[in-house]
């Protein structure tokens, strides 16, 4: 099974969490700035919210995908407010005829003192955990 594992990040959470997502899958973890040019069967996609928002980076790339180059995606990102920011890529992925798993992973990410220090050990262990639950 082919997979590939994209995220965008403005303060490094999604690029730790897009590591460990790495580790278990032994795939690149690689930003948006990389396109998906190869047919792959599981798209990693990683995000965190600023604003209420996933970025337009994170909506443009979606856009460029397509059923025939990314099977199944699994969503996965932190954020501090709302409950979580894969409804927003899962939308916009099905709005591109792209299968969305069931499945996701979202913890706590930092926003100054709220939420300090997340996404923590423990978020990123059971991240890892979600994530071998998924191969
Ligand atoms: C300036 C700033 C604005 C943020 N705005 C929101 C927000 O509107 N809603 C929310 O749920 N989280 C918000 N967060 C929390 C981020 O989504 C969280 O830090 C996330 O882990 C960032 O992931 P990233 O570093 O991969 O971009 C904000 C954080 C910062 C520092």
């Amino acid at each position: 099974m082919t997979k590939a594992i994209r995220y965008f990040t403005k303060f490094g959470h999604s690029a730790k969490m897009a590591e460990v997502v790495s580790e278990v899958t032994g795939v690149k973890a690689e930003t948006l700035s990389s396109p998906i040019t190869e047919p792959i069967d599981v798209l990693y996609l990683g995000s965190g919210v600023m604003l209420g928002k996933i970025s337009s980076d994170m909506a443009d790339f979606i856009r460029t995908l397509t059923p025939d180059k990314v099977k199944r995606a699994i969503c996965f990102g932190s954020c501090a407010i709302i409950k979580s920011p894969v409804p927003q890529m899962r939308r916009l992925l099905e709005a591109q005829g792209i299968t969305v798993d069931e499945r996701s992973f979202t913890c706590k990410g930092s926003m100054g003192p709220l939420y300090a220090g997340h996404p923590n050990k423990q978020d990123l262990e059971e991240l890892r955990q979600f994530i071998q639950s998924t191969i």
